[in-house]
């Protein structure tokens, strides 16, 4: 298996990195040395890039990645991205949020992302960014991005900053949500930002083990999910055949050719799929390292085109 690499800023990261939100009760991974297994898999199999946030576990997340990184050793060949909930981003708290990730990841961050826009306590754009500049300057954080910004926002959030730039957005996208297409991706492309991928498999709607006729009752994060509602899962699994027809010509599991689909969709584009188990991880890994014919990319991207998730189901 051969690992490739993209850029978030000047740094070469792993096409494929780990999310890890699973490491909390909304996934169900809470204990550490499965964690940890999940984490050391990820390493072996060419995964550089970790994406974290405050917010998963209630720093649950933040210290399992931390600790294992620690125990194995392996900090400083690893880019760890991890967010500031929109909540925290009062010039004060924004400094307060980085020294408690800090402590929790047990070191410095390379990319510090904005996880959501604020949207009750109206602090100005300004006044977080600058905050986050500030922290680069004093070297505790590399690299500035934000999350689920729209392209406006970006915007205001950029003109804030005097010294560095905004490096990477953080977007919902996968094959059968790709409104991020519609203007967040352009814009990525446009002005050199880093797309991290989120939900890359549909909280795993895209992996091909769920079908409809054995839908599970969730007791996790995907408990009442639009994608796994049975009016939107009926046309999602449609699309999961022909991620098993097209992968089976090439020996690849429908998750790694769903992820392979949004890396041929943009250069810009970085996955980072939660994994639960380390043979998850490995496997999603297999999204790297080969390419998939123009006339089969087509076909994923004319069928998922016409795909209409709705979120309206009450
Ligand atoms: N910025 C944001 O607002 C935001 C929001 C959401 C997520 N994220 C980030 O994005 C990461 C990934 O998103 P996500 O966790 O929502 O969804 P995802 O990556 O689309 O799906 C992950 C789930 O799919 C299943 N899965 C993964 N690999 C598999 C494989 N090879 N075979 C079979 N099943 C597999 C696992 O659940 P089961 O085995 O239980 O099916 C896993 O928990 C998160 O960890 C987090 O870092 C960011």
């Amino acid at each position: 298996m051969r690992m490739e690499f993209r850029y978030i800023g000047d740094v070469k990261v792993s096409e494929v990195g780990l999310g890890t939100w699973q490491f909390s009760d909304s996934w169900g991974v809470t204990n550490y040395d499965l964690a940890k297994s999940i984490i050391e898999r990820a390493l072996d199999v060419g995964v550089n890039f970790f994406d974290t946030a405050a917010v998963y576990g209630m720093g649950m997340s933040e210290r399992f990645l931390g600790q294992a990184l620690k125990e194995l050793g392996e900090r400083e060949n690893v880019f760890i991205a991890t967010k500031i909930p929109g909540e925290f981003l009062s010039r004060h708290d924004v400094f307060k949020a980085t020294k408690r990730s800090m402590e929790r990841l047990g070191s410095y961050i390379d990319l510090m992302q904005v996880h959501w826009p604020p949207c009750w306590d109206n602090i100005p754009t300004c006044e977080y960014m600058r905050a986050l500049e500030e922290l680069v300057h004093i070297g505790v954080i590399r690299m500035i991005g934000l999350s689920d910004f729209p392209p406006e926002l970006i915007e205001s959030a950029w003109s804030c900053l005097s010294t560095e730039d905004i490096v990477s957005i953080q977007v919902k996208y996968n094959l059968v949500e790709r409104d991020a297409e519609k203007e967040i991706i352009p814009y990525a492309e446009a002005y050199d930002l880093s797309v991290l991928a989120w939900s890359p498999l549909a909280k795993g709607a895209l992996s091909g083990k769920y079908r409809p006729e054995n839908l599970p009752e969730f007791s996790d994060v995907r408990e009442g999910s639009a994608v796994f509602h049975p009016e939107n899962f009926r046309q999602v699994y449609e699309i999961v055949k022909l991620l098993e027809e097209i992968g089976a010509k090439y020996g690849k599991k429908p998750s790694q050719v769903a992820l392979k689909w949004l890396l041929m969709a943009s250069e810009k584009v970085i996955v980072i799929p939660g994994a639960k188990s380390p043979e998850q991880v490995e496997e999603n890994t297999g999204a790297s390292g080969w390419t998939m014919s123009l006339d089969d990319w087509m076909k994923l991207e004319e069928e998922s085109g016409k795909i209409r998730i709705t979120r309206v189901l009450w």
